[in-house]
């Protein structure tokens, strides 16, 4: 199992770190445009081998795409990440040029990979890979779901004052503030609906922590946060190599789920080892409903930025 990591930012050598200590693949290569900085990462990281006890190979390279040949994984974190104040879709300018030639240059030497997009806007940048590469949309997968549930899951079990490992939510929708949408009806804790603990007042607070949950780092931070999107990635990562048939919110192409055509956003799907094995269709009430398509209305708004 090979896995290549675009972008050896804090991102990119979290995810880079996360995978290599679950000890599933034999070889990650980070690769960035900065001259030297993948292969300074890689070597930290593999200083950290023994101690970690992880047998997983990283390598680095400056922009060398032919040592990403053969890749069954590519994950692409380049791009620039958002200030304080900024939102996601402020990055479209910059990062679509850089997704467009990352991705093509990926395929080039990995035909049959499968693509984790991580770079924001992720559902738009998600979109572009879909509209811009051949690859069947199986294979294209938008990482924002896994990490928004990770968040919403941290603040519910605050809410609760329980453990965390007690608590299940999803998060589904677009990866933005406005555009993410925590299915609070259906989060539990040990199989108890969470409505039967906690006052509906706290967890609409839950749900607005949870929206913000990025920019709320991204002002604490200074940039955006890395070790839970590396984290998320490394989940998604795990389930594809494993074939492990886990259930994570990720940004897929819809052509009639949920009532939405021709976008990517944040929808369940199987993850196994041929990618997005399965769409999951919940039955939303009617405000969840008109939530996804609210947030469905401003991905496809901020695809309508892109020149296609
Ligand atoms: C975040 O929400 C990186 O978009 C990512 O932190």
């Amino acid at each position: 199992m090979k896995v290549t990591v675009v972008g050896a930012g804090a991102v990119g050598a979290s995810c880079a770190e996360y995978i290599a200590i679950k000890n599933f693949a034999s070889e990650v290569v980070l690769l960035d445009i900065k001259e030297g900085y993948a292969e300074g990462k890689a070597m930290d990281l593999m200083q950290t081998a023994s101690l970690n006890g992880f047998d997983t190979k990283i390598t680095g390279s400056t922009n060398d795409y032919t040592k990403t040949a053969g890749s069954d994984i590519c994950v692409i974190t380049s791009g620039i990440p958002r200030k304080p104040g900024m939102t996601r879709e402020e990055l479209i300018g910059i990062n679509a040029g850089i997704v467009k030639s990352v991705s093509a240059s990926l395929i080039e030497h990995s035909p049959n990979t499968i693509m984790i997009v991580v770079s924001n806007p992720m559902d738009t940048m998600t979109y572009l890979v879909h509209k811009t590469t051949n690859l069947p949309k199986n294979r294209i997968i938008g990482m924002g779901g896994a990490l928004d549930s990770a968040r919403f899951k941290y603040r519910l079990a605050e809410a609760l004052g329980a453990p965390i490992s007690d608590v299940d939510g999803m998060v589904i929708g677009g990866h933005s503030d406005k555009g993410m949408v925590p299915l609070t009806r259906l989060a539990t804790r040990n199989s108890v609906p969470v409505t039967a603990f906690i006052s509906d007042e706290r967890l609409n607070q839950v749900k607005e922590d949870t929206k913000v949950g990025g920019a709320t780092l991204t002002k604490l931070l200074g940039t955006s946060a890395w070790y839970a999107p590396g984290a998320a990635v490394s989940g998604l990562v795990q389930a594809i190599a494993c074939d492990q048939k886990k259930v994570f919110p990720c940004s897929t192409y819809l052509d009639g789920q949920y009532g939405l055509n021709d976008l990517c956003i944040g929808v369940p799907v199987v993850l196994g080892r041929n990618g997005i094995e399965k769409i999951i269709e919940l039955e939303l009430n009617d405000a969840e409903q008109q939530h996804m398509e609210e947030s469905a209305e401003g991905v496809t708004k901020t695809n309508g930025l892109l020149e296609l």
